[in-house]
């Protein structure tokens, strides 16, 4: 992939692991904590779609707590155990080759940044609290359009502020339906594909394709 200037990432599910906020709860919650993490996390994307087609905005925080009550109830979790995994969800760990990663890319001084549908202030505390704050020149969050992911004014935003076109910039995303977004947009599309999952039908397949962030490295050229 060559005439890259900017790396942009996708934040939940790409850079953090979204499971682990359940993972560490589960000799509380039990055998049932990969499919209770699954439910919570599949309820919490259909709720930014749905509301983007609705018009009926309401950030990301308030999304993981709405679609959290949801799944409490479908998984019989006592409710007790809301703040405890609503706290853990501010601080989730990342994938074990993040940091060295973005490292070695900084190093090379391309532009690195996020994009999420994470609130300033919850993306803010993500890499800080796993001492990754200076490593990103950007942290690009839905809130300043007001509309979730795939919506293209979204992947607008670091066009705008870079000034660069849109094949410049590698996007990088776990989530199929993110990568198909930003391929569609126009960005040159790295699906992050960890669990060798299958890719959807959306006329789009990705540019690339790797198992984790660490092939970054040779995949990607000035
Ligand atoms: C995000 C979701 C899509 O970080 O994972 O935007």
């Amino acid at each position: 992939m060559k005439n890259i200037k900017a790396i942009i990432f996708d934040a939940y599910g790409t850079l953090f692991d979204v499971n682990s906020a359940a993972e560490k709860c589960k000799d509380k919650i039990g055998d049932k904590w990969e499919g209770f993490a699954n439910f919570w996390r599949n309820t919490q994307l259909e709720y930014t779609w749905l509301r983007s087609l609705m018009k009926r905005h309401r950030d990301f925080w308030q999304i993981t707590e709405d679609s959290l009550d949801k799944s409490m109830m479908a998984f019989d979790i006592d409710s007790s155990m809301k703040s405890e995994l609503l706290n853990l969800y501010k601080v989730l760990s990342p994938f074990d080759e993040v940091n060295e990663t973005l490292k070695i890319l900084k190093k090379k001084s391309f532009k690195l940044a996020i994009l999420s549908n994470g609130t300033p202030s919850l993306l803010k505390e993500l890499v800080k609290s796993n001492n990754l704050d200076n490593l990103f020149d950007d942290l690009f969050s839905v809130e300043e359009v007001g509309v979730y992911k795939p919506d293209s004014s979204v992947y607008d935003l670091p066009i705008k502020k870079y000034q660069i076109a849109k094949n410049e910039v590698a996007f990088l995303s776990a989530n199929t339906w993110d990568v198909s977004g930003g391929g569609n947009y126009g960005y040159k599309s790295i699906w992050v594909n960890r669990h060798n999952n299958i890719f959807d039908k959306l006329d789009y397949k990705p540019d690339n394709q790797i198992k984790n962030l660490s092939e970054l490295i040779n995949l990607i050229k000035k």
